[in-house]
């Protein structure tokens, strides 16, 4: 079976550009979790749904056609036959997913899903980022981590990621953060896992550390 390393962490840690790097430095596969996430949210938007609608997010779940492709250019997230790869990336995206998240229904199923790709990978490995990996996902993975940053150096690379114009305030990530705190503890490192400070370190050599727990 391949080898699962499962980072967890808050918004802006830096999760998922640290996690894809990673795993192409292992020639593992690479799951963002919440990808999934985003294009359920994607969804329900289009479908014209009111994600505080509980039962109608869980209507969605049945026909949710959720594809990643390994392209040239990246992974690439298509829901029947939309292209959401930059779609899911919005601010309109990333302001209600914490509606969706915290359905129970939802997460099983996505969990479901999530732990199907793991089995399937004809990989050596996957690095597999989320919020609930370390602990819900696959709490039995080979290696497993708690990514952090303190929020100021959080909230600052965050702002540099996105599109220059693109409102997305503090706040927004504060709140974000600490909704879905509320439904898993992304925060406090479960027993076993290893906290990854990335407050003082640089992209690559969060790379490295977690690399380095890979090969220890
Ligand atoms: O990691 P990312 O910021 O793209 O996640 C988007 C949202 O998806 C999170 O804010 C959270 O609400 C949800 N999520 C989750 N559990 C995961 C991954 C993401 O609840 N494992």
């Amino acid at each position: 079976a391949a080898v699962v390393v499962a980072v967890d962490g808050p918004a802006g840690s830096g999760k998922s550009s640290v996690s894809k790097a990673a795993s192409r430095a292992l020639g593992y596969a690479f799951l963002d979790t919440g990808a999934a996430y985003r294009a359920l949210t994607w969804q329900a938007l289009e479908s014209g749904i009111d994600t505080a609608d509980a039962a109608a997010i869980v209507a969605l779940l049945d026909g949710f056609d959720y594809r990643t492709t390994v392209t040239d250019e990246g992974t690439r997230v298509t829901v029947g036959d939309a292209d959401v790869t930059d779609a899911i990336r919005e601010p309109r995206i990333s302001a209600v997913v914490s509606d969706i998240a915290r359905v129970p229904e939802v997460r099983l199923a996505l969990n479901d899903a999530f732990r199907r790709m793991i089995r399937e990978t004809d990989a050596p490995g996957i690095v597999v980022e989320g919020r609930d990996i370390t602990t819900v996902v696959a709490p039995d993975a080979a290696v497993r981590i708690l990514l952090t940053a303190d929020e100021a150096v959080r909230i600052a690379r965050r702002s540099a990621e996105l599109a220059p114009g693109t409102a997305s305030t503090a706040g927004q990530l504060r709140e974000r953060d600490a909704r879905d705190a509320q439904v898993v503890d992304f925060l406090t490192a479960a027993p076993g896992v290893v906290t990854i400070d990335s407050t003082e370190l640089d992209f690559d050599q969060t790379v490295q550390a977690v690399v380095g727990l890979v090969n220890d």
